[in-house]
């Protein structure tokens, strides 16, 4: 990492996560007693964040041996990771990595010998099938946190290269209903403030895609003021944008009117050289998507005749008509590039979702390698953890209720 120096910023920065997290803590409380993760080693590859680290210290206090790297070149908070480093956790992030240095990084965290591994985005758990295949025969399961990561491991599952079995965490309600939609939708709006400090209010603001994250993004900009339009390619989330009150528009003639513009598809070349040519004199351009290929660099840097750098994660792009479109964050996710990723009232139930499905994974007989949900109880478990934390009650289905929900009977009267 990056400066030992930065440990006791990074310390105070976790305590601040750790007061947010109250169903991590709970889970961290118990670990401490089990201790279910006696001899178990954990190979990480997560956004190095402080509430990251809350988890990693969870997965400590429980017996685990934790190596840990980042799952983006551009997302270490450096303090963070040496306060982690001088816990005596393996860490190998640091903010502005090569892509060079960032795969060295995950292969110094496979180094470890994982049991489990923990994964953002499947390029640990690529790296291992692609580069380390000795060692998965060893390696009992592995939990993935996002979209784009699930997708891919789908796609692994399918042709048959997936050697070992993994939950996809992202897919429990308790993480992506509230991470990637309230999560992504509030530190994506902080993430293009921090970096360019404009006023949102009356801006036409551009949305590629409508799912969780940008459902989310969509949402909280319109709350600032902004007109947003919204960019699909999927019938049923254009219609859900439309009912939910944006404009919904082709890319194309979007692009002539939009003043920022944010992809959150997980696709590759959402924004591209035919829609830079359309695009006004000083339209912003940002990503809140896991990979930097949602918004093409090549055709940006291929239109354009000057780059400079006006501020931290802004780039000016003076193209060849005359117009200058700038970049935020080099097109890496916005929001942990330029802010501080999502708040950790969200990332306490994504990650005790990791926590008990790391735990599910060491005490469950080896699995067939496969995708697999995150157990129902298991998320439900988390919901209720997070109601009571929250001091918010429900009720409870009475017998008549229970047995009129589970019989056909009684019907018209
Ligand atoms: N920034 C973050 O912190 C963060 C958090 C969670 C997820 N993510 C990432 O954000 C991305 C989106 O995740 P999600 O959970 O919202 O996925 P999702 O599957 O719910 O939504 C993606 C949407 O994009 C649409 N889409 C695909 N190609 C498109 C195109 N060319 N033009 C317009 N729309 C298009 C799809 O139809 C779909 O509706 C993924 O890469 C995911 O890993 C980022």
């Amino acid at each position: 990492m990056k400066d030992t120096a930065l440990a006791a910023k990074g310390h105070l920065q976790i305590e601040w996560a750790s007061k947010h997290m109250p169903v991590l803590n709970q889970i961290r409380e118990r670990f401490a007693d089990e201790k279910p993760f006696k001899g178990v080693s954990l190979g990480a590859c997560l956004h190095v964040t402080k509430e990251t680290a809350f988890l990693i210290y969870a997965f400590l206090v429980g017996g685990a041996k934790v190596a840990l790297c980042g799952s983006n070149p551009l997302s270490t908070q450096d303090d963070v990771a040496a306060a982690l480093a001088e816990k005596g956790i393996s860490v190998f992030a640091w903010r502005e990595q090569t892509t060079k240095e960032y795969y060295w990084c995950i292969e110094k965290t496979i180094d470890h010998n994982p049991l489990i591994t923990l994964d953002d985005g499947a390029d640990l758990v690529g790296t291992i099938h692609s580069k380390r295949a000795d060692l998965l025969p060893r390696i009992k399961g592995g939990t993935e946190e996002t979209t784009t990561g699930v997708l891919r491991l789908r796609a692994m599952e399918k042709t048959g290269d997936l050697k070992y079995p993994i939950i996809a965490v992202n897919d429990a309600y308790t993480k992506y209903l509230f991470d990637n939609r309230y999560g992504t939708g509030q530190s994506t709006i902080d993430g293009i403030l921090r970096a360019t400090n404009i006023l949102l209010a009356g801006k036409n603001f551009v949305v590629c895609g409508y799912g969780w994250c940008a459902r989310g993004i969509a949402m909280r900009a319109q709350g600032m003021g902004a007109n947003v339009i919204v960019t699909e390619v999927n019938p049923l989330r254009a219609l859900e944008a439309a009912m939910n009150g944006f404009r919904v528009l082709p890319m194309i003639k979007a692009s002539a009117i939009g003043d920022i513009f944010v992809t959150a598809t997980g696709d590759i070349n959402v924004i591209r050289k035919e829609h830079m040519q359309k695009m006004k004199d000083g339209a912003i351009l940002a990503n809140s998507g896991h990979f930097n290929v949602e918004i093409s660099l090549k055709d940006l840097e291929g239109l354009a005749t000057s780059k400079r750098n006006l501020r931290t994660n802004l780039d000016e792009y003076v193209l060849k008509n005359g117009r200058r479109l700038y970049l935020l964050a080099d097109g890496r996710l916005v929001n942990l590039a330029a802010a501080e990723g999502h708040p950790s009232e969200v990332m306490d139930m994504s990650f005790a979702n990791q926590a008990l499905s790391v735990e599910y994974l060491v005490k469950t007989e080896r699995m067939v390698p496969r995708v697999y949900a995150v157990p129902k109880e298991i998320d439900e478990r988390i919901a209720r953890l997070k109601l009571a934390a929250m001091n918010i009650r429900i009720d409870k289905l009475t017998t008549e209720q229970k047995k009129y929900l589970t019989t056909w009977e009684m019907g018209t009267i």
